[in-house]
């Protein structure tokens, strides 16, 4: 956040005492939920959805009504995958729960689940940085936990974290030497996520061909930020997005790709759907709105700010992800938020191998989705709820609380101008972030208000956020991708019990006669 946000934010505080207490009244718009749109008014009270229905009245005195006539009222966004002061390649990303959080409101997201990182392989020491960083957040948190090593320990503590409100966990299959797994030890973590219940999630890319292909690269005299782009090709992607969703389906447990950014890894999730896997696809905004070209770009401040991994690809595979979203293959869409200032990212200025990877988004991704998508006339504003909050809120066990419009859940609500049109710029976002690769996008739509847990947020071009008010929101296990699981008998590739309907011979078995 720039300093003059910063004043206007602090400022706004003082306006805001009492706020949360106040009952608001959404007149005239078009609600929309994943399932359909309608006409209706919203009461929020209490920090929930009181009523939803035609010609509401306010019931108390000093509601604060708001119209939304020719506009949409929509369930906050949920952004699955975002990393804020996260250590990573020796530095820390510059967007903490604070700005993180002021960039999201802004942007009409409400609630995002973080990746949590161990500490020292430890991932109950992970939980509590993670606690103690979120200390200071304006809006509803979940965790995931990424895994970076196997014990005994790491899966007892994967129990005791579940019990915590973690029900999912991500494994590195790259990032060689720092957080990659290999097979055998995401083999283990696959099968007790299983018992527990929780959502594996994987980075899918082939950490040794990456390191190979890096070294190689480097060593051809090409150590700009395009070498990033050349050194980890979508086949990478693709070959450990098989790989995972193999394994998961060895072991029986579903499977959830982080970060889509390639045809290649797309299609192998749409595959498994296909065969009746349990199988998620997440892409992220900065792999249906950019392509690699940026990475050329001869400003190296400017291409590096497009480095992350997997990398952003080709407009054929932006396209692809495209009609993946559109065709219903993949399911949602997150940011992959990972932001390092240009000096942070100016580390690898002669070495493409250590410039920070990660890209913004968190405040841009509703806009982009919508502009891409929506305004394309490739989705329908119900699969723009469901692609950006309605999907993450059922698969990590939150719905009807969240993603939803309705008597009861949360009020995370936004108000949103279909017909605005506006430019995505660094000057303007809410990030501390001092780039910005959507710099002069010209969005169509705007997020006007942003409602989290019933607080007028974000309305009128102006942040009101108080410190310390954000809640982390819990997971629990056994959501909707392990319902009827459960029936389904493990190893079904492995069935060593029956061959062709003759029951096979056990060590311990009486020797057959004759
Ligand atoms: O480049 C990226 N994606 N940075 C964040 C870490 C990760 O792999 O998600
Ligand atoms: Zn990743
Ligand atoms: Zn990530
Ligand atoms: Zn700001």
């Amino acid at each position: 956040m720039r300093a003059q946000h910063l004043a206007a934010a602090l400022a706004l505080v003082l306006l805001a005492c009492g706020a949360a207490g106040e009952d608001i009244l959404i007149k005239g718009g078009t609600v929309v939920n994943a399932d359909r749109q309608f006409q209706a008014d919203v009461l929020i009270r209490g920090g929930l959805i009181a009523r939803v229905g035609p010609n509401l009245q306010a019931e108390r005195q000093g509601t604060r009504t708001l119209s939304a006539a020719g506009r949409l009222v929509m369930p906050g966004g949920i952004d699955p995958h975002t990393h804020l002061s996260m250590p990573f390649m020796g530095q820390v990303t510059c967007d903490d729960f604070f700005s993180g959080h002021a960039a999201a409101l802004a942007g009409g997201t409400t609630m995002h689940v973080d990746f949590a990182l161990p500490v020292d392989h430890d991932l109950l020491a992970g939980w509590d940085a993670w606690q103690r960083k979120a200390a200071d957040g304006v809006m509803d948190y979940g965790f995931h936990m990424a895994v970076t090593s196997w014990s005994d320990k790491v899966a007892a503590d994967m129990g005791t974290l579940t019990k915590m409100g973690v029900n999912s966990f991500k494994f590195f299959m790259a990032y060689k030497g720092a957080l990659m797994v290999n097979d055998e030890q995401l083999l283990q973590a696959l099968r007790r996520c299983k018992e527990l219940g929780a959502v594996p999630q994987v980075h899918a890319e082939n950490g040794d061909a990456v390191a190979e292909g890096q070294a190689r690269v480097f060593a051809a005299g090409i150590t700009g930020p395009e070498g990033h782009a050349l050194s980890r090709p979508a086949a990478l992607e693709g070959e450990a997005t098989a790989r995972a969703i193999r394994l998961a389906q060895f072991v029986g447990a579903p499977l959830y790709v982080v970060h889509v950014m390639s045809r290649d890894a797309a299609e192998e999730v749409a595959r498994a759907r296909q065969r009746g896997q349990r199988v998620v696809g997440e892409t992220v905004a900065s792999a249906i709105a950019c392509d690699e070209s940026s990475m050329w770009d001869a400003d190296f401040t400017r291409a590096a700010a497009f480095v992350m991994s997997p990398p952003i690809r080709s407009k054929e595979h932006q396209a692809a992800l495209q009609g993946a979203l559109a065709g219903g293959l993949l399911q949602l869409v997150g940011t992959d938020h990972a932001v390092f200032n240009s000096s942070q990212k100016a580390a690898g200025r002669h070495d493409f191998r250590i410039i920070p990877n990660g890209v913004n988004g968190l405040e841009e991704r509703l806009h982009v989705v919508w502009t891409e998508l929506v305004a394309s006339g490739k989705l329908a504003p119900t699969d723009f709820v469901r692609v950006t909050s309605t999907a993450a809120a059922h698969i990590f066990n939150v719905y009807p609380r969240k993603g939803l419009i309705a008597k009861g859940s949360d009020a995370d609500v936004i108000i949103f101008d279909p017909a605005l049109e506006h430019t995505l710029r660094a000057a303007a976002h809410h990030s501390a972030l001092d780039t910005n690769i959507y710099e002069g996008y010209k969005a169509r739509g705007k997020v006007l208000t942003t409602i989290s847990r019933g607080r007028l947020v974000w309305h009128e071009g102006r942040l009101n956020i108080t410190r310390g008010s954000g809640r982390f929101v819990p997971t629990p296990t056994h959501g909707p991708l392990y319902a009827g699981l459960d029936a389904v008998p493990e190893h079904s590739l492995f069935d060593v019990a029956r061959y062709g309907g003759v029951p096979v011979r056990r060590a311990g078995d009486a020797p057959a006669s004759g």
